[in-house]
């Protein structure tokens, strides 16, 4: 199988200020990629354009092989609902529904019949929140709501997953269980782009690049 998601000559400009310069970049199936990188230098940006949030100011972004520039929107939150899953670095959640609640919702209409909430709660319980699946945002510290964000986009077993810091805001035993959920989502089917701060789950990656002066290097040594 090919590439699940490639890039093609990226750039991005916000006004006359250069984020992205000509990345190029390749998802093979079941590959876990970890993208390390000053704040600021643009990686949330990057992988909000190859999660099709964003759009490039030059480039292409193909998943799956399809190129997606020509796609009308419509048709692009298609391709977004058919193979992507997020979890951000601000972690979005909808206010008005319990951590339960969020985390299986997306997953209730995709895989209608499936055992979601069984498996939500499983994921809830490895993830240390058991205690906590009826609060609701607003009542959940940082850390809990980016569990809970990696838990709603577990569920989906996506083809494609961006994870931007996902371990931040968490203990160590708490980010080594995110880390291992994220690195053994390959066995799943799942590739991972790991956007961290974080040296040693960078190093646990298939592959590491590096996001400095607006370009993507390869680490060496990986
Ligand atoms: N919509 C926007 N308009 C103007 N500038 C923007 C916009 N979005 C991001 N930027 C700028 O682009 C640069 C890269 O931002 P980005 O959030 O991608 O960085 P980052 O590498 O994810 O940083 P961090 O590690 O702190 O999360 C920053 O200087 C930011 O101010
Ligand atoms: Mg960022």
């Amino acid at each position: 199988m090919g590439n699940l998601l490639e890039l093609q000559g990226i750039s991005k400009s916000f006004g006359d200020d250069i984020i992205l310069s000509d990345i190029s970049f390749a998802l093979a199936p079941e590959t876990v990629v970890a993208i390390i990188g000053q704040s600021g230098g643009g990686k949330t940006t990057l992988l909000s354009i190859m999660g099709l949030l964003q759009k490039a100011t030059t480039g292409r972004v193909l998943i799956a092989g399809q190129s997606v520039e020509c796609l009308s929107p419509h048709k692009m939150a298609k391709v977004r609902g058919q193979y992507l899953s997020f979890v951000f670095q601000r972690a979005r959640l909808i206010n008005y529904l319990t951590a339960l609640e969020n985390v299986i919702a997306p997953a209730w209409f995709i895989r209608r019949g499936e055992k979601v909430e069984q498996q939500a709660k499983a994921l809830l319980e490895r993830f240390g929140l058991s205690h906590r699946l009826e609060h609701k945002p607003q009542e959940l510290s940082l850390g809990q709501l980016r569990r809970i964000s990696l838990a709603r986009a577990l569920l989906l077993k996506p083809s494609i997953l961006l994870a931007d810091e996902p371990t931040n805001d968490l203990d160590p035993a708490l980010a080594e269980e995110v880390a291992g959920c994220l690195l053994g989502a390959r066995q799943t089917g799942t590739s991972v782009v790991i956007v961290t701060h974080d040296l040693g789950l960078a190093a646990r990656a298939d592959q590491t690049f590096r996001l400095a002066d607006g370009t993507l290097h390869a680490v060496a040594g990986q």
